[in-house]
């Protein structure tokens, strides 16, 4: 037997009780003859007691070998501490030790394995094991795995079959690049893995479940970011006979019941926003609608001036900054910098200082006098307001990324404050101009508001639906299309021929031949929803092994070459 107890589990009540604990050395502290030791397991952190002068002298000679992450055995009785110790479970207690077995030696870890850790990203990502063994890690992966639970449980609760889908699929376009992986007994042909599993739970639908899930991993080749990964989890979801309203509700008791059951936290019920008002208002159609600073449209009232950057502008907005008043010229400039970055990609930033005594001070005032500059902004005393013209729709990103910007920088967005917001009314395609021609803005399989496609087809509306929780996408869905010939239309549109829609998707159009119900669903990002909750926006630290910013896993070394007989198997020749 290696223990009786796990390491966070005695106190004060089990003081005298002989007990045996097995675990990591964190750390050794040595007074003379008296020498605590903390022992580490997943479930806390005992101190181990040792008075040289009392124990025997395997047990002395045995303390001495022992270094930080060796794995031990003891046994001992459990003692009142000396002095408490308040910040853990087992702090009133400590082990007196009678006798230590060395289980596993350890070289000296690369890193602290303490909540701070000195390990730098790249070398905890190297051993991401040791990582592991860190608190605030470690309790990421358990608060994902209370998570899952609770998903699992509403869902079951409300009549949801976790269905799994395969992992070898064919490309479905949802946007990224497939990872694709060669067929060996198929030569010459590729399987994708799956971006989501869209087309199966739609499949699912017409099967007849009536209600899917699954937890379920995808796989999209894109540029990464702080809230993406190659590889991550979706909580993906389908339901039949549903509109809208429906799905919105099923899944909005879904994401209280979780932030209750989870975190404690009630939810205020969801407000909805449409698409165009986000972009008008915030910039983004992932707004953070935790604080204000909504955006004012200048493009028709500051235009006519004789000011040229305004009047050859097609766009101009701007918003008001409470307390931005009180920003140093410094302060202002380095905004100024921050949106001329070629990641906004701002030309400039105008500012308008109004002074609490009623004053203004503005990059523009060579051009406007106080009172013009008063009127366009509507702003208080004590604001400041940032406004930025060019093309429209440019003008509306880099300023959603600076209301942002302002906003961490006022420390606006790391309040334990969480708001939930369902954005709708989408597009349903998006003309993009590099190519010519229309991409879906969800994907092709969302059906149209009414199942109607506008004559230009860039003024028809999606029956989609974005769930947004703090400025972050969540999630995602749609009603979907279940009629062959609005489906042939969308392809076409998407300017698939005939011939390669049927190529590509001949198993979906052949399968809503045969009565398919009306059916939509949603998927959330899971990664993102439990960061999100944790009030983080970065991904990584909720998986256990993620790929770095290159999309590698550095632990393992991959991806990585593979020899030449693997390469002859699959009949590949390398470039
Ligand atoms: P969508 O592409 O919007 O929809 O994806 C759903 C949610 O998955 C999360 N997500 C990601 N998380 C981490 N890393 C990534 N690379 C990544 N990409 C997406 C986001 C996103 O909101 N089949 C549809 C859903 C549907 O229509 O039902 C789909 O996949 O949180």
């Amino acid at each position: 037997m290696y223990r009786t107890h796990n390491c966070g589990e005695l106190r004060k009540s089990d003081i005298n009780s002989k007990v045996k604990l097995s675990g990591w050395v964190q750390r050794i502290r040595n007074k003379g003859f008296l020498i605590w030791i903390d022992l580490r397991d997943r479930y806390g952190i005992t101190q181990l007691f040792i008075n040289s002068e009392n124990v025997s002298d395997d047990v002395i000679k045995t303390t001495k070998l022992l270094g930080r992450e060796f794995v031990i055995s003891i046994d001992g009785k459990v003692i009142e501490r000396e002095a408490y110790n308040n910040k853990i479970a087992t702090g009133e207690i400590e082990i007196s030790v009678d006798s230590i077995e060395i289980l596993n030696k350890s070289e000296i870890p690369p890193f602290t394995i303490e909540d701070e850790s000195d390990g730098g990203d790249e070398l905890r990502m190297k051993y991401r094991y040791l990582d592991l063994r860190r608190n605030p890690i470690k309790n990421n992966l358990i608060f994902r795995n209370d998570l899952s639970f609770e998903i699992r449980k509403y869902l079951k609760d409300n009549g949801f079959i976790d269905i799994e889908t395969p992992y070898l699929i064919k490309s479905t376009p949802e946007g990224a690049r497939d990872f694709v992986v060669p067929s060996r007994i198929n030569l010459g042909e590729f399987y994708a893995l799956p971006q989501s599993p869209q087309t199966f739970k739609q499949l699912l639908m017409i099967s007849g479940f009536d209600k899917y899930f699954q937890i379920v991993k995808c796989f999209r080749d894109e540029d990464l970011r702080a809230d993406r990964q190659p590889e991550f989890t979706q909580i993906d979801c389908e339901m039949s006979f549903v509109n809208q309203d429906d799905v919105i509700s099923t899944f909005e008791g879904l994401i209280k019941y979780l932030f209750k059951n989870c975190l404690n936290i009630n939810l205020k019920d969801f407000k909805k926003i449409s698409y165009g008002e986000a972009i008008e208002k915030y910039g983004t159609d992932k707004p953070d609608t935790r604080f204000e600073m909504d955006f004012f449209n200048l493009s028709e009232k500051a235009k006519g001036t004789g000011f040229k950057i305004f009047d050859e502008s097609e766009a101009i907005y701007g918003f008001n900054v409470k307390s931005g008043a009180e920003l140093s010229r410094k302060e202002i400039d380095s905004y100024v910098d921050w949106v001329k970055r070629p990641q906004i990609g701002a030309l400039g930033l105008i500012w308008i200082k109004h002074n609490m005594d009623g004053s203004i001070k503005s990059s523009i005032d060579k051009f406007f006098d106080a009172d013009q500059l008063k009127n366009l902004t509507n702003s208080s005393p004590g604001d400041i307001s940032f406004i930025i013209s060019g093309n429209k729709k440019k003008t509306l990103t880099q300023l959603g990324a600076l209301r942002i910007e302002v906003a961490e920088r006022f420390g606006l967005r790391n309040n334990k404050e969480f708001e939930a917001i369902w954005v709708t009314d989408f597009p349903l395609f998006e003309w993009d101009e590099e190519s010519k021609s229309y991409h879906s803005m969800h994907h092709p399989f969302t059906s149209p508001v009414d199942g109607v496609i506008n004559k230009d087809p860039s003024k028809t509306f999606a029956n989609a639906y974005d769930l947004v929780i703090n400025g972050n996408e969540i999630g995602g869905g749609s009603i979907r299309i279940h009629n062959k010939e609005l489906q042939q239309k969308v392809f076409s549109i998407l300017g698939f021929s005939e011939k390669e829609a049927d190529d590509q998707f001949g198993f979906l159009l052949n399968a809503f031949k045969y009565g398919a119900p009306p059916h939509g669903g949603i998927a959330f990002g899971l990664d993102r929803l439990v960061a999100v909750m944790n009030n983080d926006e970065t991904i990584r630290d909720y998986i256990a092994f993620p790929k770095n910013n290159s999309g590698r896993d550095v632990m393992i070394d991959s991806p990585s070459k593979i020899d030449n007989q693997q390469l002859d198997d699959l009949n590949i020749k390398l470039n």
